[in-house]
């Protein structure tokens, strides 16, 4: 009954919408037409593949034919500047077409790239991935299309071949990462929705963690409505860290309303829940560290370590069975001296076996 209640609410609100501003299909992350409705209106979010997705290392399937991510011209930043949006739903920055990224199926055009994050309090939530269930306080997406098999973007978003995304786990450290403050010292420029700022170019690639070769592979979707199932994911292993002054004016300045409305409303916890991984499988480009536990000079502690153990050991078991082997002959030799006393006097007396200490 209340969801039938709230599904004419959100139907109402999308036709007058339609009707009013001529955009369809507004959703919000908790508002009307949150994530848990989004597959009412937008189809492919209810389906079988979608991202962001928790992996799970141990299940991941180890393919030792994943090349290290290349990406290309990504630090050839030219001299034009970078444009940089407020969309209502994140911050975007759009990408030259000469950058790229090498080490897929095929060749992908760079498009935009944008940032998902939390609410600055508590515990560290922001990130869409997880890995083994955690989350990292923000999330990096850099978005390619497939320039064999497509024109332009908005054709290869439709199809399963069509996207490559590259996803950066972001934590909270000390230090300042000078890179991300080439786009966030811009935010207060771009506070609220629809608002745009050009900002220097600068070296994109050092977003990227400085592991390019360990990483998660699988298929999935843009993780914002329409939810696509166009990408092929490759989230990186190594998380970047950007200072926790950086993280919180990420998750503090900007708004997802227009500056002209009367109660501005905060542009945080942008991110997707978890989705199911379903049948699909999640390869990862290097042995994961649930098995490989051990470096060099572990396994030489742990060689020395069992050798002195076993030979422990067998000073306490040797030591063990002489104590047995003492009780039992002591205890013969009782045996013994109490046959000889009572059933056989005449047998000439033999050496009892002494036990030896
Ligand atoms: C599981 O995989 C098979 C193909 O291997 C596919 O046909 C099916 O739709 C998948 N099911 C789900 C729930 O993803
Ligand atoms: C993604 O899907 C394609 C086409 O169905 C398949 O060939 C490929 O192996 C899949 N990749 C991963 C990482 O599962």
């Amino acid at each position: 009954m209340d969801r039938d209640w709230k599904r004419v609410a959100v139907f109402l609100l999308f036709v007058n919408c339609v009707n009013c501003s001529g955009t369809a299909k507004e959703w919000t992350y908790a508002g009307a037409v949150g994530q848990s409705d989004w597959a009412e209106f937008f189809p492919d979010c209810g389906g079988s593949s979608q991202s962001p997705i928790n992996v799970d290392i141990s299940r991941t399937v180890h393919d030792p034919t994943l090349l290290p991510v290349e990406p290309l011209g990504y630090n050839q930043p030219g001299i034009k500047p970078f444009t940089l949006f407020n969309n209502g739903q994140t911050v975007q920055m759009t990408l030259p077409r000469w950058m790229g990224v090498a080490g897929l199926p095929w060749h992908y055009s760079a498009v935009q790239l944008h940032l998902h994050w939390g609410n600055g309090v508590g515990v560290a939530t922001g990130s869409e991935h997880t890995i083994n269930g955690r989350s990292s306080s923000a999330e990096l997406h850099v978005v390619h299309y497939n320039t064999e098999l497509y024109s332009d973007m908005s054709e290869a978003k439709t199809h399963k071949d069509g996207l490559a995304v590259l996803g950066v786990l972001i934590e909270a450290g000390e230090e300042v990462n000078h890179a991300y403050s080439s786009i966030l010292n811009y935010l207060g420029r771009i506070k609220y929705a629809g608002q745009k700022v050009d900002i220097p170019a600068f070296d994109v690639h050092k977003l990227l963690p400085d592991d390019l070769s360990r990483y998660f592979r699988y298929n999935g979707s843009l993780t914002t409505p329409p939810c696509f199932q166009s990408v092929l994911w490759t989230l990186f292993y190594e998380r970047v860290q950007i200072s926790h002054a950086q993280l919180m004016k990420l998750e503090t300045v900007l708004y997802s309303s227009k500056a002209e409305a009367a109660e501005p409303s905060a542009l945080r916890d942008n991110y997707r829940v978890t989705q199911p991984l379903n049948n699909r499988t999640v390869l990862s480009s290097f042995i994961p560290v649930s098995i490989q536990i051990y470096t060099a000079g572990e396994i030489a502690a742990i060689v020395i370590g069992s050798l002195c153990g076993c030979v422990g050991l067998a000073v306490i078991i040797r030591f063990i069975v002489r104590s047995i082997r003492t009780n039992d002959v002591a205890k013969e030799v009782k045996q013994d001296v109490a046959l000889k006393t009572t059933s056989d006097p005449e047998k000439p007396e033999e050496v009892t076996p002494q036990p030896d200490s």
